[in-house]
């Protein structure tokens, strides 16, 4: 039973109530403002609200009706979690304590006594009514401007990231390297996390977005060869025992230029790249540097980056030697004359050249 004008009017008011002469005053009291909808019970009005919850801003129940009582009626509406989003108002003329008590506990707004005061009851409806519209439209607020942050956010990391890569990329061409070094790099760290998740997933365990900030952070790793001069890094020919002590200053190097950056010690991706500038050419049996970790005193992070940067540096050409190819640097690696990797990176590495196409991505 529907009043003639809903169409028009975009908001409405659902009356529930089983006593026309009662329905009647309501609409009478309310009809200037609202579109008026009518149910005669629970039930009644429980089928309109699933058909047009989003056009009703408030309805107005009676307890005691046929079918479906008004009790009834509002346990179904909390099913449905509608309760708190559509404010309702019981209509009764029995306002016990325990009537009240049961409403409120049933989350209607508020309780109004028959025989009605158009007048009150009005102002206590709209005054509702405009409440909800207000915590609406500020909760619709609150949305849209995480939806604006989301997406600064999303800019702000992209730029980051770009400008870490272009840095990088710059610190290789100084080294005479080709500037795709450290994009290779990336994608072969990425490669080799997923793969270690997937074969040893109770030892590593990364989520897809710490996988994402590793490979990200993997970029920085040589930023510490800005502090290294030319005559060391562009050197042709093997580095003399001094040189090479300088050279192996580019992980320490690195760490500091990255505790300069402001308030990025806070960051993962600051940690991440921390960890891995320094740690990136230790070795699994201790015979790396700066600092001769073991084992899993390395973290799986500067572990993977170790072995993507000596595997791509070995099938690249450097100023000092040619490339080798794909499978002499792979037995290179596994006859430990790169120095010794972990066992089980070993196997990912693996099983990571057979589905990556390594020369592709040349
Ligand atoms: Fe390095
Ligand atoms: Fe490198």
């Amino acid at each position: 039973m529907q009043a003639d004008n809903r169409a028009s009017i975009k908001e409405s008011l659902l009356v529930v109530d089983d006593n026309e002469i009662n329905r009647a005053v309501l609409v009478g009291t309310f009809q200037d403002e609202y579109n008026i909808i009518e149910a005669e019970n629970g039930k009644e009005a429980l089928d309109i609200l699933l058909q047009e919850k989003n056009s009703i801003s408030a309805i107005l129940l009676d307890i005691v009706m046929p079918v479906m009582d008004g009790f009834a009626f509002l346990e179904e509406f909390r099913k449905r979690s509608l309760t708190g989003v559509i404010p309702v108002f019981l209509i009764t003329a029995d306002t016990s304590e325990r009537n009240m008590y049961r409403g409120y506990q049933l989350g209607v707004m508020d309780i109004i006594e028959k025989p009605i005061v158009p007048y009150f009851v009005k102002r206590r409806v709209n005054s509702i009514i405009e409440l909800f519209r207000a915590r609406k439209s500020l909760s619709q607020t609150v949305r849209h401007q995480h939806g604006q942050i989301m997406e600064k956010d999303e800019e702000i990391n992209k730029l980051n990231y770009a400008l870490i890569e272009t840095l990088s990329t710059a610190i290789e061409l100084r080294s005479g390297e080709s500037g795709s070094h450290v994009k290779r790099l990336s994608r072969l760290t990425r490669f080799l996390l997923l793969e270690l998740r997937e074969i040893c997933p109770d030892q590593i365990k990364v989520t897809d977005e710490e996988i994402e900030q590793i490979a990200a952070a993997a970029i920085m790793h040589d930023v510490g060869k800005i502090a290294i001069s030319d005559a060391i890094l562009n050197k042709p020919g093997k580095l003399t025992a001094e040189e090479f002590e300088i050279m192996k200053t580019h992980t320490i190097k690195g760490c500091e230029i990255l505790s300069l950056v402001p308030n990025y010690q806070d960051n993962v991706l600051y940690r991440y790249a921390y960890d891995i500038c320094r740690h990136h050419h230790e070795r699994w049996d201790g015979g790396g540097y700066p600092d001769g970790l073991k084992g899993d005193e390395i973290t799986i992070w500067s572990q993977v980056v170790s072995i993507a940067d000596v595997f791509d540096a070995l099938t690249s050409e450097r100023v000092y030697k040619k490339a080798f190819p794909v499978d002499t640097a792979v037995d290179m690696i596994y006859s430990g004359q790169c120095g010794k990797f972990n066992p089980f990176l070993l196997k990912a590495f693996e099983e990571v050249l057979k589905k990556y196409d390594y020369a592709a991505q040349k």
